[in-house]
This record gives structure tokens, sequence and C-alpha cells, in this order.
């Protein structure tokens, strides 16, 4: 009987998971294993919700968004009896080998399951649209939420400028600015809130008075949906009492940052990835998730992971105020 290796996605989806399994399914037959997909994250594992993979399994995925296997988050795997239960299902499928997809809770659920379980053999793949995890420069998603942001606000600055108006527009990153400040640098935006620095709504005002006077037509503000002040809704409140000069909107895109096709960025992220996770696991490698840095593949502890994130690029900071002129 061949060894296997099971798969799942945990967590909110990103752009690129399917790139990502598609890696992992077809270098574990490479190598000899087989692949067994288990549906639904974690609370998929606990319900036994698994299926051996094929390669076709996996045929015409690479381009689409969201997962094959389904994602989301289960409150049973965090207490012990819904992980033994998940253990049991392993042993009863022949598991010992396991793949995560998927971000901090992610991580931190592989972690303890592996305290109780030192016989597994668990590596995670940093799939969030967030950025947020430490020990790999991107994480599989990132490079599409913010094409998906910067494209959204090339719209809405042709409105804006139609109609002299400031928007404030909310990204996602409940605990991380990668989305907020990478998406106000591509786009040209004014200023960007995000929840690492603190908010100074006077500097903000200078910025707008500046752009005012010479005769600006419009303004951008790109607003982290975790940042202190609260969302781009309540930014926006806040603005218009200290600059009513401009009449103010303010867009949220949500979820839209999620969906749709991963671009080349992430679809190349997520097959190297995939790959060296499958050959990892095969050279005994476990307790830990795939990033890259440098170019370089690396593995960095679970524990150290989802600790802290990196911090953000201060020079990313400074052209957003140099550049704003
Ligand atoms: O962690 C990814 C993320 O998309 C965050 O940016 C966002 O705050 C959160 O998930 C939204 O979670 P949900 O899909 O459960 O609303």
């Amino acid at each position: 009987m061949k060894p296997r290796i099971g798969l799942l996605c945990s967590g909110g989806d990103s752009p690129g998971m399917n790139a990502a399994i598609r890696a992992v399914v077809r270098t574990a037959l490479y190598l000899g294993y087989e692949p067994v997909g288990i549906y639904k994250g974690y609370e998929g594992l606990i319900e036994g919700q698994m299926q051996l993979l094929t390669a076709s399994s996996v045929s015409g995925i690479i381009q689409r968004g969201g997962t094959i296997l389904g994602a989301g988050r289960s409150p049973r795997f965090l207490f012990p009896e819904g992980r033994q239960k998940a253990y049991e299902n392993l042993q009863s499928w022949n598991i010992q080998k396991l793949i995560v997809i998927g971000g901090d809770g992610t991580f931190k659920g592989a972690d303890t399951f592996l305290q109780e379980h030192p016989d597994l053999q668990i590596l995670g793949l940093p799939g969030t649209i967030d950025n947020d995890l430490y020990g790999t420069d991107l994480t599989i998603g990132f490079d599409t939420a913010v094409n998906i942001a910067m494209e959204a606000v090339d719209r809405l600055r042709d409105t804006a400028a139609a109609m002299g108006r400031l928007f404030l527009v909310e990204v996602m990153g409940r605990d991380a600015g990668f989305i907020a400040l990478h998406t106000a640098v591509a786009s040209g935006a004014e200023a960007v809130l995000v929840p690492e620095t603190p908010t100074d709504f006077e500097a903000i005002v200078r910025i707008l008075e500046q752009g005012w006077q010479r005769q600006k037509t419009s303004a951008i503000i790109i607003v982290a949906e975790g940042d202190e002040a609260g969302g781009a809704l309540k930014a926006a409140e806040e603005l218009q009492k200290r600059f009513p000069r401009y009449e103010i909107r303010a867009t949220i895109l949500g979820h839209i940052q999620r969906g749709g096709s991963p671009t080349a960025t992430d679809r190349i992220l997520a097959s190297k990835l995939g790959a060296a996770a499958v050959e990892r696991l095969h050279e005994g490698a476990s307790g830990a998730m795939v990033g890259v840095q440098r170019d370089e593949i690396t593995l960095t502890p679970f524990s150290k992971a989802v600790k802290a994130h990196s911090p953000l690029n201060p020079l990313l900071l400074r052209l957003v105020e140099i550049l704003s002129l």
C-alpha cells in the first residue's frame, strides 16, 4: 500500500489555494504517495469528509479562485474531543502526513494537534490574503487581493476626479495593513490608514489641504479594516467634520478582494510552495510553515509564524507621504 498525504484548506479562502492544491497533489503522486483531499478544513477532518485525489482531480483549477476542497473555521477543532475525532479519522485513512493551507488560526490548530499526536507529521502553507505571517515574504492570495483593490481604486479615481470628491476605500486586513499599504502605493493614494501606525487626522488634513491648494481634482485614502479609526465609514465622518471642502464618499471592498482568478505571482508562489511542502514532508520535516524568503524556500515553526507578522516596509509608508504631494 502506498503512503498517503492528507491535504486541507482552513480559515478564509484565498486566491491561489487551488494552484497550491494542484501542486501538492501532483508532487505527491510524483513521489509515490496517494494524496487525500479533506473537505471543509478541520471540520471535514472531524467529519471524515475525505477522498483520494488523482492527477485529473486537479485538472483545470490553477486559474480558479476559491478552493475545490472548501475552507472554513472549525469551532470543534478548538476542543480536545474534536481533535481526537480528527486523529481517529486520519488513523482509519492511514494518513500520517498532512498539509494544511491557511493562516494563523490554521497553524495554531496544527501546532496543538501535533503536540497531542507527535506521531503525525504536519506542514503548513501560508494561504491568506492578509500577508500577516512571519517567515514568508508573501502569502498565497496577497498579490491577487492587492491587484483587485488597485483596480477598484483606479475606477473610483475616475468618478472621484469627475465629481471632485474624496473617497475613503476600505480594504481587508483585520490585524495587518499590508493590503492597504501596497494598494495605496500602487494606486497613488493621498494617504493610508493602517493598524500598525497611529492614525493622525491632523496630518491627513494637512495633506488634503496641500492638494486642495494646488487644485487637485480628487483624493483617495485607503483604510485597512483593522485601523484604529474604525473603518472607512467612521474615518469619513471624522474627516468630513475636519475638512468640509471635499464631498466625501466611503467604499468598502470587502470579500470582492478574496475572489477571482489568481495573478501569475500567486499561481507561481502556490506552485513552488505546494511542491516544496510535499518534498519537505517526504524528507521528514514537520511542525512548520513552508514560506519563501528572498526567493529561498524556508521552514518556520508554527509557533513563530503566528506570533507576529513582519513589519510594514517603512520605505513604502514614506513613499505614500512623499508621492502624495
Ligand atoms: O484573514 C483573511 C480575511 O479575509 C481578513 O482580511 C478579513 O478580516 C477576514 O478574513 C474576514 O473573515 P470572514 O470571511 O470570516 O468574514
